[in-house]
């Protein structure tokens, strides 16, 4: 791949280059002290343990939770959202959730209720992207375990008013779960002052980490099941899986080497921080979203302001569909960026391309203004049909 003219905006689907010394140091941790997390008495294994247990605390701090929050990991974002959805409801729950979710909740809700486990009601959004805190109270009935919402849209980069939603379900007393898939890393998170009771993350979007590595936190007295069972190199004389947290919500063998990684990239996005990287990439957005608003036969999504909204851009070129937009980006200009349906099909059947699908400019650290230039010059090309 020739990285000098590839410019990579599809940041939202995962991030893209990885920032190379994270990694580096992370396998060659990863050499060290290889061995089986908390399995063996060794000093290897525990020195396994401790790192991370580290990177739990190093998390834990990121999203605002206290220390005695427990931090479970797991593969990425959908997998933390089965385990907090299958192990907080009952048969006969309610669910109150959203039209923004992605399928990673959509599907468990659905297959949950198709299997006549639970039912649940989704509050719609605004013409601005919005979901409304009072239409989440609305949809609130006795019989509901649980709300679950997705922090910020990875189709409209909208982000919903968590603190007032919180407010919300900790008067009502039920709990608040949050997707936090494409905020994490993006804008701060302040799991305990927003009374959030569950948070799902992905380590492999904005915080910058690999694939396959993710994670859940809850409140210490969330009432979760396990779904999954087997080995937890604890408890191990007891033939049911152990309540103990972290491991009553992790099963088998950590992803020792994702972890490591994800701890080395929350070092570089707080030495990011203090060099103001969120600021920059809302910035080269807002000129994104300009620059297409100037061209004629291009319509933008939700982007009128970009108050509380991720680096993320949505649009359609009037006569395409999306899909060939993406193809003639890859092939003619060498941009990527995501087409189609990404995964919430609630939120395209509102907006209006259920049927030809949308175009996402997604931001990341590596961004450049070069990169913002090319893309409203390769659209306007396309627009212009030259
Ligand atoms: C809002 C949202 N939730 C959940 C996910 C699922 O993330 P993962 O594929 O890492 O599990 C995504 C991924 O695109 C997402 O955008």
């Amino acid at each position: 791949m020739d990285n000098t003219t590839f410019i990579y905006l599809d940041n939202a689907a995962t991030t893209y280059p990885k920032p190379g010394g994270c990694m580096q140091r992370a396998l060659e941790r990863y050499l060290e002290i290889g061995a089986s997390p908390s399995r063996g008495g060794y000093d290897l294994a525990r020195e396994a343990e401790i790192a991370v247990s580290e990177v739990r605390d190093r998390l834990r701090r990121f999203f605002g939770a206290d220390k005695d929050y427990p931090l479970c990991f797991g593969g990425n974002a959908t997998d933390a959202l089965n385990t907090l959805i299958q192990g907080l409801t009952e048969p006969g729950d309610h669910v109150v959730s959203t039209c923004l979710e992605h399928n990673s909740v959509l599907r468990p809700l659905n297959h949950l209720r198709a299997q006549g486990r639970i039912e649940f009601d989704l509050a719609g959004f605004d013409a601005n992207g919005f979901v409304g805190p009072n239409d989440i109270a609305a949809l609130i009935r006795p019989q509901t375990r649980m709300v679950i919402i997705n922090h910020a849209s990875n189709v409209l980069g909208t982000v919903q008013p968590v603190a007032a939603i919180g407010e919300i379900c900790r008067n009502a007393g039920i709990p608040l779960i949050l997707d936090v898939s494409q905020s994490a890393g993006a804008i701060p998170i302040d799991m305990k002052a927003w009374h959030v009771s569950g948070l799902a993350f992905t380590g492999h979007k904005s915080l910058l980490g690999p694939t396959g590595i993710g994670g859940l936190i809850i409140h210490p007295d969330l009432p979760i099941r396990s779904i999954r069972f087997g080995g937890t190199g604890i408890d191990s004389a007891n033939l049911f899986h152990t309540q103990a947290f972290p491991y009553r919500l992790e099963a088998g063998t950590l992803n020792l080497l994702g972890i490591l990684a994800l701890g080395e990239s929350l070092s570089y996005l707080y030495e990011l921080e203090t060099q103001g990287y969120r600021m920059k990439e809302m910035a080269l957005t807002e000129q994104l979203r300009d620059g297409l608003l100037k061209i004629d036969g291009i319509d933008l999504y939700a982007a009128k302001s970009l108050e509380n909204h991720i680096p993320l851009i949505t649009c359609n070129v009037r006569g395409y569909v999306a899909a060939d937009v993406g193809a003639i980006l890859d092939g003619d200009f060498n941009i990527a960026v995501r087409t189609g349906l990404h995964c919430a099909p609630l939120v395209h059947e509102r907006i209006g391309t259920s049927l030809n699908g949308a175009i996402r400019f997604s931001l990341g650290v590596f961004n450049n203004q070069a990169h913002i230039d090319a893309a409203i010059s390769a659209m306007s090309m396309i627009a212009r049909n030259t």
